[in-house]
């Protein structure tokens, strides 16, 4: 796959798919910076996937902490090649005219404002770094309605506006831009949802399966890879048909 001295960057790599994004990216011979708001998770992470990952503790709706945590990798391992902007939350469930304002903002700030504090401070990285990728996790509610999920469907279909808009504009830069739409995955974010909202999840995909993170995680190293080198701007469903129906 060729991650041999490459330095990734992953967000929310502290549990579910950025754990094993973390993982495999280690695997396949990269540095890896493994960051996420919840410290004890990511240094566990961290220590359990090799030598050649960190865990950094990080809020991704803090522009400046982003921003840092960027100039330090770029400053400490002297570039940076892969980020994985990945960090995100399902926040509150309800019916629109219900759903509390705080809660918009919330699922607002993390998964959409997070994924772009993110590039901001990557793109000039990368691109001082020679080139490399961008993957942003979405989802398939990136691509569809799903009720009682307002706000995370707006933010999801926000990634991909700026995977776009970023896939568009650095097309010529050496750096590409794509999202991934995971559907139905067992990661903890899933067990903690109601469990006839998980039910339902699975059961709409023809698979008829909840996904792994392993398997979300093999597409962004994919995607990562010199062998996408043709791919950006796009979105990428690992969904188990979800979205073909
Ligand atoms: N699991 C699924 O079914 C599914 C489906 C579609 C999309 N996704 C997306 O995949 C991504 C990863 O989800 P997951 O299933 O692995 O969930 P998860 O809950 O297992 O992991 C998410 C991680 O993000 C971290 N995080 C939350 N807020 C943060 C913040 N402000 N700053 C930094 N880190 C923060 C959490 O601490 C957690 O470690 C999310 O963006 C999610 O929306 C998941």
């Amino acid at each position: 796959m060729g991650f041999e001295g490459k330095v990734a960057f992953v967000t929310g790599g502290g549990s579910g798919i950025g754990a094993e994004c973390v993982r495999r990216f280690a695997d396949l011979g990269a540095y890896v910076v493994a960051a996420d708001i919840n410290a004890e998770n990511v240094a566990k992470v961290a220590a359990d996937a090799g030598d050649n990952v960190r865990g950094v503790q990080m809020d991704v709706t803090d522009p400046d902490a982003v921003a840092a945590t960027i100039a330090d990798i770029t400053a400490t391992e002297g570039a940076l090649h892969v980020a994985v902007n990945n960090a995100g939350i399902t926040g509150e469930l309800a019916p629109t005219h219900e759903l509390s304002i705080e809660a918009f903002r919330r699922a607002i700030d993390i998964n959409l404002a997070g994924v772009f504090h993110g590039m901001r401070a990557e793109i000039p990285a990368i691109i001082n770094s020679g080139g490399g990728v961008i993957v942003n996790t979405a989802s398939v509610a990136a691509a569809s309605g799903y009720p009682y999920a307002a706000a995370y469907c707006a933010s999801k279909h926000g990634v991909l506006g700026l995977t776009r808009a970023a896939g568009v504009e650095y097309a010529q830069a050496g750096v590409r831009v794509v999202a991934v739409g995971p559907g139905a995955i067992d990661t903890p974010m899933t067990r903690a949802a109601p469990p006839e909202v998980a039910k339902a999840a699975i059961e709409m995909a023809p698979a008829k399966r909840p996904g792994r993170p392993e398997e979300v995680a093999a597409a962004i190293c994919f995607l990562a890879s010199p062998e996408a080198s043709f791919i950006t701007g796009s979105y990428h469903a690992v969904d188990g048909g979800y979205l073909a129906q």
